[in-house]
């Protein structure tokens, strides 16, 4: 089979696109330079939300014009289902003190809101110095709990979501777009 004639991973007709990268790459620069602002004279603390937020962190903090030191947490709250358990798991905890330091928690996507609550309350309890959210998607039909994030790129409407780190059973976080399966029984399964 030629290169031409390989069937696409990434470009598969069962994928629509939601968000392309010019939209997602334009939204997470002025996401940025709104944080850049806000934190103008301060070091800012960043924690990654492994994995889900791994693509937009890394383009976010190179958009961040500050001094800046950074942390991952694991939380599990989905296993390979794409229906929230409600049940939160620590499966990574962050390295270094949150004493004194001025957090910006980095997300995927607020679907019913319970990890980032969770999160949240642990976090508060170590004596930030502030506490803020920046969240890719927010899915605001889904909340179950409200939370309070400060920066949000794009509000979607209630569609399972896969691609620029978000997954379904771990596949389709390096789409480099935002899509949305047609037919969720036809994603390719790990
Ligand atoms: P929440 O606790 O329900 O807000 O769930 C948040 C987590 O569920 C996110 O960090 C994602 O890992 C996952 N999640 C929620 N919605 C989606 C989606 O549409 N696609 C992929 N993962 C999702
Ligand atoms: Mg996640």
């Amino acid at each position: 089979m030629s290169a031409t004639e390989r069937a696409s991973f990434i470009h598969d007709p069962n994928l629509k696109v939601l968000i392309d990268t010019g939209r997602l790459q334009a939204r997470v620069r002025a996401m940025a330079e709104q944080i850049t602002s806000d934190y103008a004279g301060k070091n800012l603390h960043l924690i990654g939300v492994l994995k889900g937020a791994c693509v937009f962190l890394s383009d976010l903090m190179r958009s961040i014009d500050l001094p800046l030191s950074l942390d991952f947490i694991g939380i599990s709250s989905y296993g390979a289902s794409t229906k929230s358990s409600g049940e939160v798991r620590i499966t990574k905890d962050l390295d270094v003190s949150l004493a004194g330091k001025d957090v910006l928690v980095v997300e995927d996507i607020i679907d019913t809101g319970l990890t980032l609550n969770y999160m949240a309350n642990i976090f508060r309890s170590r004596e930030v110095s502030s506490l803020a959210i920046a969240a890719l998607l927010d899915k605001p039909d889904r909340h179950e709990i409200a939370v309070d994030a400060k920066y949000i790129g794009f509000t979607i409407p209630n569609h399972f979501v896969v691609g620029y780190g978000l997954d379904v059973g771990e596949l389709y976080r390096n789409l480099p777009f935002i899509g949305v399966p047609e037919i969720p029984e036809n994603l390719v399964k790990s």
